[in-house]
Parts: structure tokens; sequence; C-alpha cells
């Protein structure tokens, strides 16, 4: 897999833990995590965001923290940060279905313009960076789990395609800053996540079931719902990822839990959780919607030492008390108007 081993030396300042991070996307669910978390650890942030799917809300519990500086920007304009820098976490970028289908083109840019910019970050500060890519670079995949090795099953032309080949895109973009201008770079393959702070109509399938759920509405399962997932719970991603960071690795490394849950069953546990009466509606799959996902994370216990710790009840819990609080208020954003019922 490290076949293209550097061709130029890598060079990094990175300190453990770091001094100073620069995490891109910082206002989204995974990035207000991690901003958490650095914080927490003592490492000064800034937040660079656009609020495309964001929110500065998700940063509001942390917002007069001194450690925190959030700043406005749309990162494939240009990326400037003074100062020094011994970390840049590469998470801008829209994350679900219903965000990417509505933003192709920013889609595609943030992943490629956008992640050169922060690759020319890192480089000019000699820091590592870390680039969120996703499971999706396996496409609808024809190995099952899948582990790092496997090149993928991606439509191009399908209506994912302007996620899968950006990030893909992605991919190629950093290892060729670490092999030809020795940035230190590494790859993680996300795979869906769960937790506080997703958006109740993101169109992902565990928060469109929550928000259903408490709201006593049939629950939309795509198809006979006998596809599967595996969902991690968010705390177990950053904590990979924080790891991932601190470790000379390059990746990419799969993040995510193994364990494999069919849809029907996802939503057949969120009516538990909520102790809803709801019933199972079934909707039409979406295009390319993958039949089975369910990560290879061999690398990641040998590599990092990493292996999911929060129990898929556990974590569902957790993330509707959160929901109880926030969908009351939640407005329906723009973004899910007109959007297939079917989550993903
Ligand atoms: N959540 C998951 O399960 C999952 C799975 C695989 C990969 N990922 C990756 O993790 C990252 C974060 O995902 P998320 O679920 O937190 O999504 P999210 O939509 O909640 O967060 C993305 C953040 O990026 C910001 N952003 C988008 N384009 C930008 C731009 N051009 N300039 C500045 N900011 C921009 C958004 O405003 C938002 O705050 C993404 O790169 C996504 O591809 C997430």
């Amino acid at each position: 897999m490290n076949d293209q081993a550097a061709a130029v030396p890598v060079i990094s300042t990175h300190a453990d833990p770091p001094r100073r991070a620069v995490v891109t996307g910082a206002a989204g669910f995974l990035g207000s995590h991690l901003v958490e978390a650095l914080l927490s650890r003592g490492t000064e942030v800034v937040g660079l965001d656009d609020f495309v799917t964001g929110t500065p809300e998700n940063l509001a519990h942390v917002a007069e923290h001194p450690g925190l500086r959030l700043v406005r920007c749309d990162i494939t304009d240009y990326v400037h940060v003074p100062g020094e820098v011994d970390l840049v976490l590469h998470f801008a970028s829209p994350a679900s279905p219903v965000d990417y289908l509505k933003l192709p083109i920013e889609t595609l840019k943030v992943g490629s313009i956008g992640t050169m910019h922060a690759l020319g970050l890192a480089k000019d500060k000699g820091a590592r960076l870390v680039l969120a890519s996703t499971s999706e670079v396996y496409g609808d995949p024809q190995v099952h789990p899948q582990p790092e090795g496997y090149w993928g099953h991606v439509n191009p032309v399908g209506p994912r395609g302007v996620y899968d080949e950006a990030k893909r895109y992605a991919e190629a973009l950093t290892t060729a800053y670490r092999t030809t201008h020795g940035v230190d770079t590494a790859i993680v393959r996300i795979f869906n996540t769960f937790g506080p702070r997703m958006r109740p109509y993101d169109g992902r399938a565990i928060p469109t079931f929550v928000r259903q759920a408490l709201a006593g509405e049939p629950l939309t399962v795509a198809g006979d719902g006998l596809q599967t997932r595996s969902v991690c719970y968010v705390d177990d991603l950053v904590r990979g990822i924080l790891l991932l960071a601190s470790s000379g690795h390059p990746g990419p490394v799969n993040i995510g839990n193994p364990t494999e849950l069919t849809v029907r069953q996802i939503a057949e546990d969120v009516i538990a959780a909520t102790g809803s009466s709801s019933t199972l509606t079934f909707v039409g799959r979406p295009v390319d919607d993958p039949q089975v996902r369910r990560p290879d994370t061999r690398l990641a216990a040998s590599e990092l030492g990493w292996q999911p710790e929060v129990p898929w009840a556990q974590g569902l819990a957790r993330t509707v008390d959160w929901f109880r609080e926030a969908v009351v208020t939640a407005p329906v954003p723009d973004l899910a108007a007109g959007t297939s019922s079917a989550p993903r």
C-alpha cells in the first residue's frame, strides 16, 4: 500500500500534543467535536468554515475559550493563517448526500481547490495534515469488508460521483504533496459516524430516523432495509483521528465501527431507544446506494492501537438525548427542501 514511499524526505515540526492546529470545516458535525477535543488537550485552534452546512452554534459552548479562533472563510478562495501551525485537520466538505447533491460544484471545488489550499498551508508551516477522506472512495464495494488496499467501485458520472471523486482526487493530491514536497500527510477514510450535532434534516439515516421517531412519524426506510451500514460513535472516531494525527502514519487508514447493522435494524433500534410508537415505511432506494459497508479496521488496530469502544446502543442513547433537546427548536433548513425522503 505504501509503494509510493516518500520520494523526498517528509518534513514536519509536528508536536504531540499539537501546539496550534487549523481545522477546516470546524463548525460542522465532526469538525466541532475535533475542535472540542483539541482544546481540551491544550491545543490552540484556528477554525475555518464558510458555514455552508455547518453553524457557529456547534461551537457556541466553547466560543469564549481563549484558545479558539473561528474564522468565516471559503477555503476554495484562499487560506491564510498567520503564525505557527503544526497540525492541519482538513475536514471542510459537504458530507451528507442531501448536501452534496445540492452543492455538486462546491463539493468538487472544496475537494480539489480547497484541499490544495489546505496542503499549501501545511507545506508553508511545516505542519502535519490529516485529510478527511471517506468510505465512499470504495463506492458500491465488491470486496467486503473493505480494506485500505481495495481500489473501489465508483460511478464517476452517477449522482454520488461529485463527492466520491472529489475525495479520490483529494487523496491523490495529498499523496502527491507528500511525495513531491515532503509534506507530512495522513489520509483517514471515515465510515458512517453518528452522534450529537448531526442535523435533523441532513438526510443521513440515523438523524432522519431519530427526528421521525421523536415526532411520531413513520420512519422512511430505503428499499427493503436489508442493505447494511456500520456506524461509529463520534467519540470513537475523534479518538482515532487524533491517534492518527499524532502518529507518523501516512494512511490511508480506515476508521469506523465494523459492527454491521441493516438499515431496518437501525430504524427498529431507534424506535426502541426513543420509546416511539412510530412504524416503518419503505421508500425507493437512492441511485448508487451501497448495498454493504463495513470497514476492515485491522490497520487502525495494529498501527494506531485503535478500536471502537462505544457500543451502538450507548451511542444511540446519547444521540437521542441530544436530539430531544435540539430538534424542538431546529428549523427546517433550505438545503432539505425538495430532497428525496429516503435517508442514506
Ligand atoms: N460524518 C461522517 O459520517 C463522515 C463520513 C466520511 C467522511 N466524512 C468527512 O468528514 C468531513 C466532515 O463531515 P461532517 O459530517 O462533519 O459534515 P458537515 O457538513 O457537518 O461539516 C462540514 C463543514 O465544512 C464546511 N465547509 C464546506 N465547504 C467549505 C468551504 N469551501 N470552506 C470552508 N468551510 C467549508 C461546512 O460549512 C461544515 O461546517 C467531510 O470532509 C466529510 O467528507 C464524514
